[in-house]
C-alpha cells in the first residue's frame, strides 16, 4: 500500500491536469509576417467573422514604390472549427491594379504557436483578353505572429 500510494497519486494528479486542459485558440488579431517578410495587421474581427486590416508587402510584381494597402476578409464561425478557424481575405493594392486574395487556416502548432498557413492568387491588371492566360499568380506563405496582444 506504502508503495502504491505514490504512484496512484502521480497518475491522478496526470490524468487531472490532461482533463482541465484547455484548447488554445488561434486568433487573427494583431501583427503577423510571412516568410517573404511581408507585414500585415488585422486590426478589427467583428462578431460575423467579418475582419479589416492593412498589408505591407515586402515584394512586388511592378516597378511601383510599394504602399501600405487595405485587406478585408472573412472568418469561417462554424461551431465545429472554433478553435483552427479558415479564413479567406483580399488585399486591394493601393499602388499597383492588381489584387490578392489569400485562403487560410490559422493554427496552433505544436509549441502552442498561433500560425497562418495560407495560399494566395494574385490578378495583375492586362490590356487585352488575349493575355489573360499570363495574368495570374499563386504561391503559398507563412504567417507567425510579430508581437503578442498583451
Ligand atoms: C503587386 O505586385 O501588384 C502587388 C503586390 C503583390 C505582393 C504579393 S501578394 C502574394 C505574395 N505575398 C506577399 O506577401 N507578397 C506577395
Amino acid at each position: 500500500m506504502v508503495q502504491v500510494t505514490p504512484f496512484l497519486l502521480v497518475l491522478f494528479l496526470a490524468l487531472g491536469a490532461h482533463g482541465l486542459s484547455v484548447e488554445k485558440k488561434c486568433s487573427l488579431l494583431g501583427r503577423w509576417v510571412n516568410d517573404l517578410g511581408s507585414n500585415m495587421t488585422i486590426t478589427t474581427v467583428n462578431g460575423n467573422g467579418v475582419f479589416v486590416g492593412s498589408y505591407h508587402t515586402a515584394v512586388t510584381a511592378t516597378s511601383n514604390e510599394i504602399q501600405l494597402s487595405p485587406l478585408q476578409g472573412s472568418l469561417q464561425k462554424s461551431p465545429n472549427q472554433k478553435s483552427q478557424p479558415t479564413f479567406g481575405f483580399t488585399v486591394r493594392w493601393s499602388f499597383s491594379d492588381s489584387i490578392t486574395v489569400f485562403t487560410g487556416q490559422c493554427f496552433v502548432d505544436e509549441y502552442g504557436k498561433e500560425v497562418l498557413r495560407t495560399m494566395w492568387l494574385l490578378r495583375s491588371h492586362v490590356e487585352s483578353i488575349k493575355n489573360d492566360w499570363k495574368a495570374t499568380r499563386v504561391g503559398t506563405n507563412v504567417f507567425t505572429r510579430l508581437q503578442s496582444q498583451e
